[in-house]
């Protein structure tokens, strides 16, 4: 740095110097020739290339393929690598849109870098399968759907796990009519980690392919799972169903109000969970299942809410203890009160028994003993009235 005397304006000259001197220094390699993407069979492609020409002899090469599941130019990252000395590449696909990207690297090369990548690209056109997904809901039960740019009376599905195998047909479609927009599969643990799915049939006269890879157990959904609410008057418990699905899978999450205070959470591997419980509050409970982050993705739907308790005063025990003798010793005072005052009406002056009781003697021996013969009514004893005249009743009152 001794030649660069000047600060601002040197410094910019040497390193503009430095850099045009790395890169008149370095021999970039010359990119792959001839490159062509075609099919292979039914689900591969063929990538093949050819060595650059003007490559040194002594050179020796190998060339970097990258794979991105979407259109060329990629923007993302690649799905697979890999490190070639051969002319070909061939791969087994399962989107709908695939990018390569290609380089010559140098292996034994002296003083050479890697070339400039080239880009090919195949689309699997048309495109009249889209929106390809599944919902792995159950053990042993998946539902995949898609959508339709147009019709296809001959659509077909194929499926088999990412590791190959033969591949299964759609057993059950759903749809309505002719028009297919879904398979439900069943009867096997979709535990892979990928399933490709091919789905072909006839548009417009043209015969047509599209791919489809899936990950099942990153797409797991599962109905809300079912909560009930109890106490031993220490604690309450809030207990989940099970999902019928792989049980180490899961951590509950029970979403809680008590009283009015705002939701709060409590979670954890078990389906039980407890907290200490106070009596005088209301609690209401929902529970969602997560699909642990182990497994794969995903969760439950949130359960129906379940209530338990009601709110109270939290002294109403004390409350309770302290106003029920003063009300009920009020209601006594009142009671004596009331009662003292209306004796003679609650209790009215029976009139002596002995003298009803012969009375209904004598009434009885009437009507029944003696039935048959002829009634001779009692004669009633009156007592005899006799007028007076107004001069003894004037003595009387005297
Ligand atoms: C899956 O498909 C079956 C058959 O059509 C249907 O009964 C079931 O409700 C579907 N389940 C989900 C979660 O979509
Ligand atoms: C769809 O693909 C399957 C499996 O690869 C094949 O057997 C079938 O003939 C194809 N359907 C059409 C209409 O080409
Ligand atoms: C909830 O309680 C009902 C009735 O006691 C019982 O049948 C059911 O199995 C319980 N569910 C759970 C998830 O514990």
């Amino acid at each position: 740095m001794m030649s660069c005397g000047h600060w601002d304006i040197s410094l910019i000259t040497c390193f503009f110097f430095m850099v045009s001197g790395v890169v008149a220094l370095s021999d970039e390699l010359p990119q792959p020739e001839n490159l062509h993407l075609s099919w292979n069979s039914d689900r591969s492609v063929i990538l093949q290339w050819s060595r650059p020409a003007g490559l040194d002899a002594n050179c020796q090469v190998n060339y970097q393929i990258e794979l991105y599941l979407e259109k060329c130019p990629p923007s993302g990252e690649p799905e697979r690598k890999w490190r070639t000395i051969g002319l070909n590449h061939t791969w087994d696909i399962y989107t709908n849109e695939i990018c390569f990207k290609i380089l010559t690297i140098p292996s034994m090369c002296p003083n050479k870098t890697p070339s400039k990548p080239l880009f090919e690209g195949l689309s699997q056109h048309p495109d009249v399968v889209k929106n390809f997904t599944c919902v792995y809901y159950s053990r042993m039960k998946m539902n995949c759907t898609w959508s339709l740019t147009s019709e296809s009376p001959d659509l077909q599905l194929f499926y088999n796990s990412g590791s190959g195998g033969s591949q299964n047909p759609c057993v059950s479609y759903i749809g309505s009519g002719l028009i297919r927009t879904g398979c439900h599969l069943h009867g096997e643990e979709f535990l892979n980690d990928s399933y490709h799915f091919l789905v072909n049939g006839t548009h417009n006269d043209a015969f047509f392919q599209n791919l489809f890879k899936i990950e099942p157990k990153q797409l797991v959904k599962i109905p809300p799972l079912k909560l009930n609410i109890t106490t031993d008057q220490k604690r309450i418990y809030f207990q989940s169903s099970s999902p019928d699905f792989q049980p180490v899978c899961w951590v509950y999450h029970f979403y809680y109000t008590k009283c009015d205070e705002g939701e709060k959470s409590i979670s954890g591997m078990d389906s039980r969970q407890s907290l200490e419980y106070d009596e005088s509050c209301s609690y209401r409970g929902r529970v969602k299942a997560i699909y642990s982050s182990y497994c794969g993705k995903g969760e439950s739907d949130i359960s129906e809410p379940v209530y338990y308790g009601v709110n109270r005063d939290p002294n109403w025990t004390l409350k309770v203890a302290l106003i029920t003798p003063v009300i009920v010793s009020c209601c006594l005072i009142v009671a004596l009160v009331l009662f003292r005052r209306h004796k003679d009406s609650i209790f009215p002056e029976i009139p002596a028994p002995p003298l009803l009781l012969k009375d209904v003697l004598n009434s009885n021996k009437d009507k029944v003993l003696e039935m048959g013969k002829l009634y001779v009514p009692y004669e009633d004893v009156v007592e005899k009235i006799s007028l007076e005249p107004e001069s003894t009743f004037h003595r009387c009152e005297s």
